[in-house]
């Protein structure tokens, strides 16, 4: 992911030994809060829907650089979260035998599943083992950066910003689209809950659906939605395409794998409806300032925040690996098979809650320091306190 600040690669198979991502852009000074890191690593493991590989690993994040006395460097961050399925995968991952070992053979695959990059990828990089392309593919990578996102969560926390999601709906049941929520009931929300939904009986219907789908080897997608509150306004630029914060949040949401569509606000029931029903009407007092009575934009006019609270949803597609066999080919003989399978999960829309919060706290914390930027956390706050007084948001005994 390249911001304009802050710059991520990660690297890493599914089973092999280890993810990791370079941080490079964070200024110095930052505390990093280690256990609100691992608690998010956590929370992306345990929803309903999730497989077998989720008993296994019990992902922690290692720093390897950038922090010293619990505090960034300024300098690049080495984030680390070994795979504990890698004991079992030795041989099959083996990244220096000679030729490919007996387990490598038994463990090849060659019947690429529909839905996954496996024939594609196949393709393009010339793999004759699927597995070179389902390794990378495979959103286990989701881990590293969801440990990016906890730690661009808790930079964010020091200037008053939250980030929390949701699950909407799964396989078409939940949440009416029309239904807004409120922050105050996302705050009510068990963060470890294994589906986090504001309506109790909607998350009754939506745990048996989920367990219907497994019984019948089918799987299933759904909607998220992340919020982030105490955003001011002025992240994000209209004055050039790719400083837009619409489009920044959708290029990130949308590389969740399973991720088909990006929605800010009310933007997929805005297109069925006229201007009138959809734009944030502005008014000014001046104890308030100028606000709005709606937030349909969600929180982004132009490209740009406008101070209401960010609000965005992704649509998952159904898992693609089904125990319900899908037809495919062989790419040795071109004969009609089954696709392969592979321990698969359900549905991975709870994880994709917490995903879609890191990738917002990425995108935010981008965005702040291209507009508050500094080398040291003090610069950044000094820059922030002088853009706050400019706009009269700032009392004098109002220190961010
Ligand atoms: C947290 C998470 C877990 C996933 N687990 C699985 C899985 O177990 N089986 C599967 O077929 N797809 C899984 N996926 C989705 C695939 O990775 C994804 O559909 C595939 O890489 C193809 O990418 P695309 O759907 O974006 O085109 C998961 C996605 C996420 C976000």
């Amino acid at each position: 992911m390249t911001g304009f600040r802050i710059r991520v690669l990660t690297a890493g198979e599914s089973h092999g030994p280890a993810l990791v991502a370079v941080v490079e852009g964070f200024p110095a000074g930052v505390p990093v809060d280690l256990e609100r890191i691992q608690q998010d690593l956590r929370r992306r493991q345990v929803g309903t829907g999730r497989g077998a590989r989720m008993k296994i690993e019990r992902d922690e994040v290692r720093f390897l650089a950038g922090v010293r006395f619990g505090r960034t460097l300024g300098s690049p961050l080495a984030l680390l979260i070994e795979n504990r399925d890698w004991a079992n995968w030795q041989e099959v991952m083996d990244p220096w035998a000679a030729e490919p070992t007996p387990a490598a053979q038994k463990r090849r695959v060659i019947h690429p599943r529909p839905g996954h990059a496996d024939l594609a990828g196949g393709l393009k990089f010339g793999h004759t083992d699927l597995r070179n392309v389902l390794e990378r593919a495979s959103a286990r990578e989701t881990a590293i950066r969801t440990a990016v996102g906890a730690l661009c969560k808790g930079f964010l926390a020091l200037f008053g910003v939250d980030v929390r999601g949701h699950v909407r709906r799964i396989g078409g049941i939940g949440l009416p689209p029309d239904q807004t929520v409120e922050w105050d009931a996302l705050q009510e929300l068990d963060p470890m809950d294994p589906l986090p939904c504001v309506d109790a009986q909607a998350r009754q219907a939506m745990i048996e659906a989920i367990e219907a789908a497994q019984r019948a080897g089918e799987t299933l997608g759904g909607v998220v939605e992340a919020i982030a509150v105490g955003v001011p306004p002025g992240l994000g630029s209209y004055t050039h395409w790719d400083r837009r914060l619409d489009a920044r949040l959708a290029a990130a949401l949308m590389s969740i794998p399973s991720v088909k569509a990006v929605e800010v606000g009310d933007g997929i029931r805005a297109a069925d409806l006229s201007g009138s029903q959809v734009h944030d009407e502005i008014f000014y007092s001046p104890e308030r300032g100028f606000y709005r009575t709606t937030n349909r934009a969600g929180g982004l006019e132009g490209g740009v925040t406008n101070g209401a609270p960010l609000i965005v949803r992704i649509y998952l597609k159904p898992l693609a690996t089904l125990r319900k066999r899908l037809r495919t080919v062989s790419i040795e003989t071109g004969e009609p098979h089954e696709a392969a399978f592979e321990r698969s999960d359900v549905c991975a829309v709870v994880p994709a809650v917490v995903i879609a919060e890191a990738l917002v706290a990425w995108v935010l914390a981008d965005a702040w320091l291209e507009k508050f930027g500094g080398d040291h956390l003090d610069d950044v706050r000094a820059a922030y306190e002088a853009y706050r007084r400019r706009l009269g948001l700032l009392r004098s005994d109002d220190r961010p």
